[in-house]
């Protein structure tokens, strides 16, 4: 399977941390941020990578990057999304050619775990998978609602839910089949009121045709898109790596 890294946006909520880099490569402990998505992209086995890239700062992914060849991959590809604000779903679509017709593995650029997902990637056959993490804060992310009569049925999800319907939120981590570019083109960018392509519409198109999975994350998992989680993301990969304080 291929995999993409979603490192665009122009990272306003770390203003002014991203006035002068993009988010995606400050650093969380000893490394750029986005080496973590793509290392958990190589880590499952997958060695063809699109890099999805906007903003003033798009072209320095190339110099800590590179080829890709440290880490193992076989090709890695640049895009380019034109509107640093259209959404997740809109930087996605860029995928389409890359993809040539397959499925994909998809990982949001600052979203840092040590979970492998090696067996849903090796396993996947086609709909699409989301994985679930358990948080303490569900008003921050799309949240899962499950089915009352069946409670490990998947029935929707809300993004920033102001009254969350569970405690599990969907990762950045998400496995598609190409049906995914035809539920982009469906997608309206007032979904959520933020004018983005959302994700979570299209995770809902799945949902509602009968073709989603979930799995829970287990290990850690923390997006770095605030300060206190940019933090907490690099207390976690520095105690991990041996630093004490
Ligand atoms: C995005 C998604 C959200 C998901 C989160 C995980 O939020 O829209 O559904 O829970 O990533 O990192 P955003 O970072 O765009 O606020």
């Amino acid at each position: 399977m291929k995999g993409v890294v979603l490192a665009g946006g122009l990272g306003t909520r770390l203003y002014p941390l991203t006035y002068a880099t993009n988010k995606h490569l400050l650093p969380v402990y000893n490394r750029p941020m986005v080496f973590y998505p793509v290392q958990t992209l190589v880590n499952a086995g997958i060695k063809e990578i699109l890099l999805v890239v906007s903003g003033p700062h798009s072209g320095d992914f190339i110099h800590v990057l590179k080829n890709g060849k440290e880490f193992g991959i076989n090709h890695l590809e640049y895009a380019y999304q034109e509107k640093p604000d259209g959404g997740i779903a809109d930087a996605l679509s860029l995928a389409e050619d890359f993809a040539d017709g397959g499925p994909l593995a998809v990982i949001l650029g600052d979203n840092t775990t040590d979970t492998d997902v090696s067996q849903a990637v090796k396993s996947f056959k086609e709909g699409a998978v989301v994985f679930l993490k358990k948080v303490s804060d569900p008003t921050r992310f799309g949240i899962a609602e499950f089915d009352p009569k069946d409670p490990k049925k998947i029935i929707g999800i809300e993004e920033k839910p102001k009254k969350p319907k569970s405690e599990y939120a969907v990762t950045g981590l998400y496995i598609y089949d190409n049906a995914v570019f035809d539920y982009i083109r469906k997608c309206d960018p007032n979904y959520a009121g933020r004018g983005e392509l959302e994700i979570t519409q299209v995770n809902n198109f799945y949902i509602d045709d009968g073709k989603m999975r979930w799995e829970e994350l287990d290990g850690y998992w923390l997006d770095a898109g605030t300060y206190d989680t940019l933090l907490r993301a690099n207390l976690y990969w520095a105690k991990k790596a041996g630093f004490t304080s």
